[in-house]
C-alpha cells in the first residue's frame, strides 16, 4: 500500500494567519487530496507552534497569559483553515500534553545517551529569531532579519552535541539527492556543512523564560522552542494511532520555506539520528511571497488575510491563483492585480465559459441528453482524447516534483486544445443542418468528456470547483475515473450550467472586470 504523510510548519501564535502561511497549507492541502485520489493512504497534519520568548512578549504586550493568549490565536489557525476548506487529518498544538511528554520523553533519552551536555554560553541573542547569532552572521552588527541590534547575552544551558551528527548528516544527504528539494536547498545545507558545526543550546533558564517545556533532568531551565516545535512531527503520528509512527514516518514529507532550511536542513535531521529514528522522506521547501519587493510580515505591515480573499474572490479562485503563480522553489510577486489578471483570463474567460458552453450546448439541442458514439472516431476527436490524457501524465510527472504551476499550464495547455477543437468542429453551425445532427452529438459528448477530466484532474487544486463541476455532470465520484468514452451511461442527462466563478472587480478602479 503507497503512503504518505504531509507535515506543514506549525505556525507562530504571534501573528494572525496571512498569505505565507496560506501558501503552505494549501500546497500541503493540494499535495494530500491529491495523493488520496490516487490510492495513497495518507496523513495531514498542521498546528500551532506556542512556546518560547516570541510568544511570551506577544502576550504580555496583549496584556494576558501566555496560555490564554495562545488558546486564542491556535484556534484562529484551526478555523481560518476549517472555514478555507483545509483538509487536514490532525492539527497540532506545541501546549498538547501528548507532545509535552513526549518531548520530554526523547530529551531524557538524547541526555542518558550523553548527547546532550551542560556548558557555559555566551552570545549574541535576538528575541525576534529566538537565536544566538555569531558575529559573521550579523549585518552591521544587526540581525539581518530584524534589523535590530541583538543582546549579548552568557549564561549556562544545555548543548545537544549537533557537531558529533555533522559528517554522517553530509553523507545522508549525499547518499540521498532528492532528501532535501529543490537542488538549490540541498546545496544551501550543504555549503552551510562545510563548516564546522557548531553544538546547539537547547535551553532557556527559567529567570529569562518560563513559557517553555521543562527540561526532565533540570528543572531550572525550559526547552529551546526549536527543540521542543520539531518534534511535533513525530508526537502528533504517535498521538493518533500507535502504529502510525511506523506506518507513516519513514513517509513524511515536510513542506517549508526557505526562511526555516536550517532547522529543517540542519537541527531536525541530527535530533532524529540522535533519537534514533530514521530520516524524514523529503523535505519540500518553497521561496516567498513578496510585495512590493519586502519581505511579507506582520512587523513589515501588508498582511494579506485569507479569509478576506475568500470574500473577494472565493476560496478555489485563490488557491489557483496561489498554486498557477508560484514557481515552487522561487519566490513571487504578489499583487491584487495579479489575483484578478489571473482569475479573469484562466477561470472565468477559460475554464468557467467552457464548461458552461459544452453544458448549455447539451441543453439547447439535446435537452441535456447526452449522445451515443460511434464506433470509429474522428481524427480529431481521438486527438483530443490524447491531448487530455497527456496533460495527465504530465501533470503527474510535474506533481512529483511540487511544480504545481507546471501541472495547471499543462491542463491549461489541453484546455486551450479543446477550445481549438470547438472552433474547428463548430458545433453551433452544423446543428443548423439536421443531417449533421448525430456528429453534433458526438462532439458534444466529447466536449463533456473534456469537463469531466477537467474535473477529474482538478479536484485537488480546486476541490469546491470540482464538486459543482460533477454536479452539472450529475454523475458521481467512480464515473469521474472512467476512461474516456466511458464516462456517461446511455441516456445520461446532464444538469443545466451554472455560474462557476464569482465576479471579479479590478481593485484600483472597482470597476467591473468580468461577470461569469
Ligand atoms: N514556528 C516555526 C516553524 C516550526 S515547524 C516545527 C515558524 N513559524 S512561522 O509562523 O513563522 O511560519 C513560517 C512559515 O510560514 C514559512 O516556512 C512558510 O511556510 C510560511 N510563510 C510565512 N511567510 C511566508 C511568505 N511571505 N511566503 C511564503 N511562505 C511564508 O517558522
Amino acid at each position: 500500500m503507497d503512503r504518505i504523510y504531509i507535515t506543514t510548519p506549525l505556525y507562530y501564535v504571534n501573528a494572525e494567519p496571512h498569505l505565507g502561511h496560506t501558501y503552505t497549507t494549501v500546497i500541503a492541502d493540494t499535495l494530500n487530496r491529491y495523493y488520496r485520489a490516487a490510492g495513497h493512504q495518507t496523513f495531514f497534519l498542521t498546528g500551532t507552534d506556542e512556546h518560547g520568548d516570541k510568544i511570551a512578549q506577544a502576550a504580555k504586550e496583549n496584556g494576558t497569559e501566555p496560555k490564554a493568549y495562545a488558546d486564542r490565536i491556535s484556534n484562529l489557525f484551526r478555523s481560518t483553515w476549517d472555514q478555507c476548506g483545509i483538509a487536514y487529518d490532525h492539527f497540532i498544538r506545541t501546549t498538547d500534553t501528548y507532545h509535552i511528554d513526549f518531548v520530554q520523553t526523547v530529551l531524557q533519552q538524547i541526555y542518558r545517551k550523553g548527547d546532550i551536555y551542560f556548558g557555559k554560553y555566551g552570545g549574541f541573542y535576538c528575541y525576534g529569531c529566538e537565536r544566538f547569532y555569531t558575529e559573521k552572521e550579523l549585518l552591521d552588527g544587526k540581525c539581518p532579519d530584524h534589523q535590530k541590534e541583538p543582546e549579548y547575552i552568557s549564561e549556562t544551558n544545555y548543548f545537544f552535541r549537533m557537531s558529533k551528527y555533522q559528517q554522517p548528516l553530509i553523507e545522508a544527504i549525499q547518499s540521498k539527492p532528492d532528501l532535501i528539494r529543490p537542488e538549490r536547498y540541498r546545496a544551501e545545507v550543504l555549503a552551510f556543512l562545510r563548516e564546522p558545526l557548531e553544538d546547539l543550546c537547547i535551553s532557556r533558564p527559567i529567570s529569562r523564560l518560563q513559557w517553555g517545556i521543562p527540561l526532565p533532568f533540570d528543572a531550572q531551565y525550559v526547552t529551546y522552542v526549536w527543540f521542543d516545535a520539531l518534534l511535533n512531527y513525530v508526537s502528533a503520528l504517535e498521538h493518533r494511532a500507535g502504529a502510525s509512527v511506523a506506518f507513516f514516518w519513514p513517509k513524511a514529507n515536510h513542506l517549508i520555506a526557505k526562511d526555516i532550511l536550517k532547522p529543517h536542513g540542519i537541527y531536525w535531521p541530527t535530533m532524529l539520528m540522535a533519537a534514533g529514528l530514521p530520516l524524514y522522506d523529503h523535505l519540500h521547501v518553497h521561496g516567498y511571497w513578496v510585495m512590493d519587493s519586502a519581505k511579507m510580515s506582520k512587523t513589515l505591515g501588508n498582511v494579506i488575510r485569507p479569509l478576506e480573499m475568500k470574500a473577494r474572490f472565493g476560496i478555489d479562485s485563490f488557491r489557483y491563483f496561489l498554486l498557477r503563480e508560484m514557481a515552487f522553489g522561487q519566490d513571487a510577486k504578489f499583487s491584487e492585480e495579479a489575483v484578478v489578471t489571473r482569475i479573469n483570463a484562466d477561470l472565468a474567460n477559460n475554464l468557467g465559459n467552457f464548461v458552461s458552453r459544452a453544458l448549455a450546448m447539451q441543453h439547447k439541442y439535446f435537452d441535456g441528453v447526452v449522445q451515443p458514439l460511434s464506433a470509429s472516431w474522428a481524427k480529431e476527436d481521438v486527438e483530443l482524447r490524447d491531448r487530455f490524457t497527456a496533460a495527465e501524465h504530465d501533470l503527474k510527472l510535474q506533481m512529483e516534483e511540487l511544480q504545481f504551476h507546471r501541472a495547471l499550464e499543462a491542463v491549461w495547455l489541453a484546455l486551450d486544445h479543446a477550445n481549438r477543437y470547438v472552433v474547428q468542429t463548430a458545433p453551433f453551425t452544423m446543428i443548423k443542418d439536421e443531417s449533421k445532427k448525430s456528429r453534433v452529438g458526438e462532439v458534444l459528448h466529447h466536449l463533456l468528456e473534456v469537463v469531466r477530466t477537467l474535473t477529474r484532474v482538478l479536484a485537488p487544486f480546486m476541490p469546491d470547483t470540482a464538486i459543482k463541476m460533477r454536479n452539472m455532470l450529475a454523475i458521481d465520484d467512480d464515473s469521474l475515473k472512467s476512461p474516456w468514452g466511458q464516462g456517461f451511461s446511455a441516456g445520461h442527462k446532464v444538469n443545466p450550467p451554472k455560474a462557476l466563478f464569482p465576479r471579479v472587480i479590478i481593485p484600483e478602479t472597482g470597476r467591473l472586470e468580468f461577470t461569469s
